[in-house]
């Protein structure tokens, strides 16, 4: 059973923020299935919706709640639309945020693959990376959305990213990355999350795995549910969140009990 982080005692911004989540219906998730319908909390705004492939910003909010302490130091190596900065000032954490296509000035531009970052500086790291090839996330050839899912190389990439963030995390911290399949009819089905999951356990312990419902339009829509029902596949229902936990010794030299 992994211990859980120690929390310190509650302080008044800590009793704010948790205020400020109530009002905005906002409480922390207590099973391993996640639901929440929109990109946003509350009145606020995190990230920017119209950003594709923003993460909904209750997922990081979430863990965050569960995994950190005030003032940890919160990274984010895919950052995007900036949605793991905002969530992480929310709630009083600090927060560094990179991308190879920055959106804004408080998102440095670097490769995933080689982060700026010391060993063993982070309390806490989310990623949310490309699923396979079908965005468009910017021109730079090492985007890492420009690898298709059904090939080696997307997972070859992958694992060069989740072993820099075993680098820059603490020892008894944890990360959680967020993906979901890729499938394109009549090519192939792409199991991510399952290949993902089983290059992070090379380098950390799993914690819990949890299904993040999805709620985007095209889930909804007619023709869509007509051409999966017809054409016999599935659309995308859920999300998986890994959570996982960076031991202090190589995980080698521990008993593996899960
Ligand atoms: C799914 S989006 C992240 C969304 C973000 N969490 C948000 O809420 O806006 C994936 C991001 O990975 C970035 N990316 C792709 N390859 C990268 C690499 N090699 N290094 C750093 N960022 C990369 C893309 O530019 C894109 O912003």
């Amino acid at each position: 059973m992994p211990s859980r982080p120690h929390r310190p005692p509650r302080s008044a911004a800590t009793a704010s923020a948790s205020l400020r989540a109530r009002k905005q219906n906002l409480s922390p998730q207590v099973t391993t299935l996640w639901d929440f319908p929109s990109q946003n909390y509350g009145a606020g705004k995190q990230g920017d919706s119209h950003y594709a492939g923003a993460t909904p910003s209750y997922i990081i909010w979430n863990l965050l709640h569960r995994y950190t302490n005030e003032k940890a130091l919160v990274v984010d190596p895919m950052c995007g639309s900036g949605t793991t900065l905002d969530v992480a000032r929310d709630l009083n954490r600090r927060a560094l945020g990179y991308d190879l296509a920055p959106t804004r000035p408080d998102i440095f531009r670097c490769d995933a693959r080689k982060l700026p970052l010391e060993d063993a500086k982070a309390d806490f790291v989310f990623i949310d990376p490309p699923y396979s090839d079908h965005l468009t996330y910017s021109a730079d050839r090492r985007c890492i959305g420009k690898l298709s899912a059904a090939t080696p190389a997307y997972y070859e990439a992958m694992e060069l990213v989740i072993k820099e963030i075993a680098r820059v995390l603490r020892p008894d911290r944890y990360w959680a990355l967020y993906v979901g399949d890729s499938f394109v009819k009549d090519k192939f089905f792409a199991p991510i999350g399952f290949e993902l999951f089983g290059i992070m356990r090379r380098y950390c312990t799993p914690v819990d795995i949890v299904a993040v419902t999805r709620h985007n339009q095209t889930l909804q829509m007619g023709n869509y549910r007509r051409a999966a029902a017809e054409g016999n596949f599935f659309l995308r229902g859920f999300n998986y969140l890994f959570i996982m936990k960076k031991e202090r010794q190589p995980l080698g030299q521990l008993t593996i009990n899960n």
